[in-house]
């Protein structure tokens, strides 16, 4: 006999609802199995270093900048009245308003710096070929995008110098050829840069390029999942160690004596206690500077025994090295402050030749595969837990470097008086120092030129994988696209270098 039928209108609610699911998988109902599978697709074991997974670094500290920036626009006053009152009370008046702020500028910066090294790893294992083309774009779109992001949150401030320098970028945008003119009267909402600009940085700031970044990534993130990551042949490390070349062994030994030059010039540094180290106008106690030097001593044994045993980090940690201390010297030098120039002397040719001993070895960096290491590991949670190790670590860098270097407040922003020297954000130095040694040319300006420059090499960015095919086929095998890379980059360097140490 059959039972009395269901009303299909009762409120009585269903117990089983997908697959047979009940609770909360009843509520969202989703495959979970299915998702879990998604996750988890095995990564080749060569991202288990942080070279290679380098990717997740800016975007960790892109969420870090978007959780800062949404507590500090709820104090931020994007008026010409108003701004710059705002941020000095968010600096020194509101409770923590200070680390909020510096953690934001911090991981600005180190958005930046991570990006590029994330470029350069993808640059030189040449990850950017075929079929991953038109994902290098879209990097190179992120790149532009978060170069932007930098600059409108600078100009914010509403300081001298950061209103000076939404000027001289409103100047360079005119200088484009044909579509300039409107670009920069759409950028200052009119002739001048007044209270209409603030309003268009401000909206750029928080809404457009943030929403911009996170769609491009999407995309990027995308083609990574659709095209997987690049694998890579590795060589065996005891195989290329057979083969014993003279020319392994000139570098090693090239390595070696850099090493000992930069550690002992650093110890001896350390030991001395010169009174105030002082980083770019920020001096520190003799305690502290002992400190420091005995770190930057520990940090370049670090490099040399990791550039010895082939580890990217290593060749990262001299690329640093690199810009800080040439920087330091040639700041110094030049403005008559170096009290030991031959100490930093050594120290800069000691890392200026591990670092050009470790670019022309850049082959043997991505050497290192363990013979007994297994070829995949999961994504969650394994990958998932290095990614967290590192934003740990990153959360705690950040931190130190709020304390060490806070967020200051320069001079109120004053449209009637043009200071006397003008500086953009240090990721900008290479156009600036391009812009000022840039000639007048056939019938064009100086500031004509340096746009078209300008230009010509972002285009030579976005096209490099194509151009990079052309090299290839005209030169196969010959690594031209490796020099390209070292010689753009060492150029980069050194106009940022440079542009530092100049008022
Ligand atoms: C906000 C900026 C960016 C984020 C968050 C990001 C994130 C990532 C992540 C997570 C990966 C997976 C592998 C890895 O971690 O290295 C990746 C791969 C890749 N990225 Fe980016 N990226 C950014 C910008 C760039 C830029 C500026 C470029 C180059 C111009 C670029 C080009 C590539 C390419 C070609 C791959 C594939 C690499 C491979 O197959 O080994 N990305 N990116």
């Amino acid at each position: 006999m059959a039972g009395p039928e269901a009303d299909p209108l009762s409120p009585e609610p269903t117990k089983r609802t997908h697959s047979g699911a009940t609770g909360w998988e009843a509520v969202i109902p989703l495959d979970w199995n299915r998702l879990v599978a998604l996750t988890n697709e095995p990564v080749p074991s060569h991202l288990k270093r942080w070279w290679f997974c380098l990717g997740g670094t800016p975007a960790y500290l892109l969420l870090i900048q978007i959780t800062t920036g949404i507590l500090l626009t709820f104090y931020y006053q994007p008026s010409p009245e108003q701004a710059y009152e705002s941020v000095q009370r968010i600096t020194y008046g509101i409770p923590f308003g200070w680390y909020l702020r510096g953690i934001h500028k911090w991981s600005a910066n180190l958005m930046i710096v991570t990006l590029m090294l994330h470029m350069l790893r993808v640059f030189f294992t040449r990850a950017y070929r075929h079929p991953r083309r038109i994902n290098w774009v879209f990097g190179v779109a992120l790149l532009g995008l978060t170069l932007t992001l930098g600059f409108t949150g600078y100009s914010l401030i509403y300081e001298q110098l950061s209103f000076w320098g939404a000027t001289v970028a409103a100047n360079l945008t005119e200088a484009v050829p044909l579509v300039g003119h409107a670009m920069a009267t759409f950028l200052r909402g009119g002739p001048e840069v007044d209270a209409t600009t603030l309003t268009r940085l401000y909206v750029l700031h928080v809404g457009i390029l943030p929403a911009a970044i996170i769609a491009v990534l999407g995309l990027h993130i995308t083609f990574v999942r659709l095209h997987g990551v690049t694998e890579y042949e590795f060589e065996r490390p005891d195989a290329d160690a057979r083969t014993g070349r003279a020319g392994t062994k000139i570098g090693v030994g090239l390595i070696a004596v850099a090493c000992l030059l930069t550690v002992a010039a650093a110890a001896i540094a350390a030991l001395r206690g010169r009174p105030g180290f002082d980083f770019i106008g920020y001096v520190f106690g003799p305690t502290a500077s002992r400190v420091i030097w005995a770190i930057g001593a520990v940090a370049m044994a670090v490099a040399a025994v990791a550039v010895l045993r082939r580890r990217l980090a290593g060749l990262l940690l001299v690329l640093t090295a690199a810009v800080l201390a040439l920087g330091k010297l040639g700041r110094d030098l030049l403005l008559g402050e170096a009290r030991v120039p031959a100490l930093w002397a050594a120290m800069a040719v000691g890392v200026l030749v591990l670092l050009i001993v470790a670019l022309v070895l850049h082959r043997r960096f991505i050497v290192g595969e363990k013979a007994d290491e297994p070829a995949t590991f999961n994504f969650f949670p394994d990958h998932a837990m290095t990614e967290l190790l590192i934003g740990t670590g990153l959360l705690f860098l950040l931190t130190i470097l709020v304390l060490l270097f806070p967020a200051g407040l320069g001079e109120k922003a004053n449209p009637n008086m043009t200071p006397d020297h003008i500086k953009p954000e240090w990721y900008f130095f290479f156009q600036f120092r391009l812009l000022k040694i840039s000639p007048g040319l056939a019938g064009m300006t100086a500031l004509q030129v340096s746009v078209l420059l300008t230009g010509a090499l972002m285009a030579a960015l976005v096209l490099w994988p194509w151009i990079d095919a052309v090299l290839e086929r005209v030169a196969p095998g010959k690594d031209v696209s490796v020099y390209v890379g070292i010689v753009g980059f060492l150029w980069f360097l050194l106009f940022t270098v440079w542009e530092a140490m100049v008022e």
